[in-house]
């Protein structure tokens, strides 16, 4: 049975902005959250409190933090690699944060430049500061279905990564097909494995379109009971560590399908809509949305 209502969690202005080649100027980005925040999302992911040398694209992240309109009821999270991330996170005002992990051990070296464990000693001094400040943290597990470096990944190996940041305590653990490479098949039975280390009710799917499984994918998640879903507004976004990775599905088309299936989101599809012209007339480039398209609006 599909869930009831269904938490859209936007991460078009981190995921969809960090890949971007061209500097988006910082009122562009805070326009943009500003549009996505009338739109009825809960929940939309701001920016991330890396080194710039790593991702020059989210330099701007205090800028962004404090320029935004942050409305009541909505949680506008943003990335911190390790302790650094997490007090210029909060001195900029952050109320929520997400540590960022991967079940690949290659992949967790050319993302973040730590083994797996090592990062988990990282995120385990955010969690401890996190706490101690009252800020809930979201866990994002990548390469769960594939990794750009290792090729194939275990079930085991998600399983044993998302129980091990679901321990620490983070509330919510996102399961990222960083590359998009996953489809039903794969997602069920990596599903099926995680799904007994970490409550249903506490797994989100962050599926990349690459091969144009995400929706697909995310239809057999909501018949397994997760009710957390990943999205980017346009589908823009991909991964800098990960080459070749095309956006996350759009919003759009999540929402739309969604509203096909009877389940509640919250989320206006025309404002949407909206917002995705106004990211893609800045960006200058055609949207990712199928909806959009159908709808002739751009
Ligand atoms: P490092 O070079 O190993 O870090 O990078 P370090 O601790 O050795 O420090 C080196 C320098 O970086 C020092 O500065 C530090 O102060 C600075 P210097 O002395 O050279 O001037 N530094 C920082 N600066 C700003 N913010 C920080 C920070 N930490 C250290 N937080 C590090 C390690 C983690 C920082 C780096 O690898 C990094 O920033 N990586 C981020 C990569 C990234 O953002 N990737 C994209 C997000 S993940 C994703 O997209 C997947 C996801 O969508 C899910 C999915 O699709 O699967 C979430
Ligand atoms: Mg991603």
């Amino acid at each position: 049975a599909f869930p009831k209502r269904v938490k859209v969690v936007e991460v078009g202005p981190r995921d969809g902005l960090q890949n971007e080649k061209n500097v988006v100027p910082t009122p562009v980005k805070i326009n943009l959250i500003n549009m996505l925040s009338e739109t009825g999302l809960p929940v939309i992911e701001a920016t991330s409190f890396v080194s710039p040398k790593w991702v020059p694209q989210m330099a701007d992240h205090t800028e962004v933090m404090r320029g935004i309109n942050k409305l009541p009821g909505i949680s506008y999270p943003v990335l911190t690699p390790n302790l650094k991330g997490f007090q210029a996170a909060v001195a900029a005002g952050a109320k929520e944060v997400a540590i960022f992990g991967a079940a690949s051990e290659l992949f967790t070296k050319k993302n973040i430049n730590c083994s797996i464990d090592e990062s988990l000693e990282r995120f385990s001094e955010v969690m401890t500061a996190a706490r101690a400040a009252s800020i809930p943290v979201r866990g994002y597990v990548s390469c769960v279905l594939g990794c750009p470096y290792e090729g194939k990944i275990s079930t085991a190996k998600v399983a044993e990564v998302s129980k091990k940041m679901y321990s620490m305590g983070c509330y919510e653990i996102s399961l990222g097909d960083t590359i998009g490479i996953g489809t039903p098949g794969s997602m069920k039975e990596m599903l099926t494995a995680v799904m007994k280390e970490v409550p249903v009710g506490a797994l989100a799917v962050h599926c990349h379109d690459t091969y144009g499984q995400a929706l697909a994918n995310i239809l057999v998640a909501l018949q397994m009971g997760v009710s957390v879903v990943d999205a980017s507004v346009a589908g823009l976004g991909g991964c800098p560590y990960a080459q070749g990775a095309s956006g996350n599905v759009a919003t759009e088309d999540l929402v739309y399908m969604l509203n096909g299936l009877g389940i509640h989101t919250g989320v206006d599809l025309q404002k949407l809509m909206d917002t995705g012209t106004f990211i893609c007339n800045a960006l200058n480039r055609r949207t990712n949305s199928k909806v959009s398209q159908a709808s002739c609006r751009l």
